[in-house]
């Protein structure tokens, strides 16, 4: 135990009990909701949760199909490829801000449904969501909500909400199972779980691949084997490491009492020594099972879509084939953001 109270699970099997035990809840759910923000974040917690069947759940995973993927891949490349020259003419850049975000961000807008004239209105607005999104959480949230930034992004999304996409099809389901007012607050949601993982993810794949000539050389040979090395890099590198659980009844014999935490450490149980021979090394081809999408009804609705964009991102860098002398990277760059790919502890 770390603190009273607080529990964590940190080998592989112990953590997918965790994360399947229905009393087991997501922490946001534990606490009455200390503003309106909070209790849509909770409202919309319960309605991904599988158990609730809340039609919502199953119109993002029909946002998040192969084939509607399929249908928004050829704008995802095109978009990669710019991003990539612009990438590459650069002297030096920030591979996050300057390649992932923007390519996440593009593909956030096209699944919401809105169109290319409004981006830039989003631009600024998707950079604020998570600051505040966090602010309306923290225990002090309700005075120090910015109450001008969720007037600006409900205006934004509003003003979609007839369009063809995701966030037209969330307006009818609320118009039809739930307050229709939490619109804005179920589409910052999406944005925030559909960005949050994968934009570091991508930042951090491509520069540790990169920073290997060997295995960089070897995925420009064979682009086949790029799926299997992201999934191992995702093993051994999971960008959300742990999930927050918090027990609504008692677990394990009363040890574990109603209202504790229990930290799910995707890292941990992702190197766990009895399933993963050399836990702490990177192999790209080594094609094991991880759970840095989570497991069970709770793991990731967007998985498919992070796989296909993490292929296509980086695969663009490979594409690009610039030869790189020994020790230096086959990109310009400057600094990766400090806090890439380290969930809050
Ligand atoms: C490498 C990238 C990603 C990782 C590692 C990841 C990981 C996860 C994990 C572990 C959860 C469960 C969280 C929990 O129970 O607290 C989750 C939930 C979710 N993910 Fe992902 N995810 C990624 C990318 C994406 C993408 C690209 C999308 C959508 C396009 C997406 C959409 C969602 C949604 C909607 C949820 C559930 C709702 C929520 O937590 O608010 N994810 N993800």
């Amino acid at each position: 135990m770390l603190a009273p109270g607080v529990h964590r699970v940190g080998d592989y099997r112990s953590a997918q009990r965790a994360l399947t035990d229905g009393r087991l809840v997501h922490w946001l759910r534990r606490d009455s909701a200390p503003n309106p923000i909070a209790a849509g974040i909770a409202r919309w917690l319960d309605a991904m949760d599988p158990a609730h069947r809340h039609p919502l759940r199953k119109t993002i995973a029909a946002a998040l199909t192969p084939a509607a993927i399929g249908r928004l891949e050829p704008d995802l490349n095109a978009m990669a490829g710019r991003l990539t020259t612009r990438l590459l003419d650069a002297g030096e850049v920030d591979l996050f801000q300057i390649y992932a975000r923007p390519l996440t961000k593009f593909m956030v807008l096209r699944i919401l449904g809105i169109e290319e004239a409004a981006f830039a209105g989003f631009d600024d607005l998707l950079d604020r969501l998570e600051p505040n999104l966090r602010q309306a959480l923290s225990p002090a949230g309700s005075a120090g909500v910015d109450q001008a930034f969720f007037a600006s992004w409900t205006q934004a999304t509003a003003a979609h909400a007839q369009g063809g996409g995701l966030l037209a099809a969330l307006s009818a389901d609320l118009r039809a199972a739930g307050p229709e007012a939490d619109l804005p607050i179920f589409a910052a949601m999406f944005a925030l779980a559909a960005t949050s993982n994968i934009a570091p993810f991508i930042a951090q794949a491509a520069h540790g691949l990169a920073a290997q000539p060997d295995v960089w050389r070897h995925l420009q040979a064979e682009p086949s084997r790029l799926p299997p090395a992201l999934e191992e890099w995702l093993r051994f590198c999971p960008p959300l490491a742990f999930v927050h659980l918090v027990a609504a009844a008692p677990v394990n014999d009363g040890r574990i009492a109603p209202g504790d935490s229990v930290l799910v450490a995707l890292d941990a149980a992702n190197r766990d020594p009895d399933l993963f021979e050399e836990p702490h090394a990177y192999r790209p081809d080594r094609n094991a099972a991880h759970l840095s999408f989570g497991h069970g009804p709770l793991a990731c609705i967007g998985m498919i879509m992070a796989r296909t964009l993490a292929s296509l991102a980086i695969g663009h860098l490979l594409d690009a084939g610039r030869p790189f002398a020994e020790g230096q990277l086959p990109y310009p760059i400057v600094n990766l953001e400090p806090n890439i790919g380290e969930a809050e502890r």
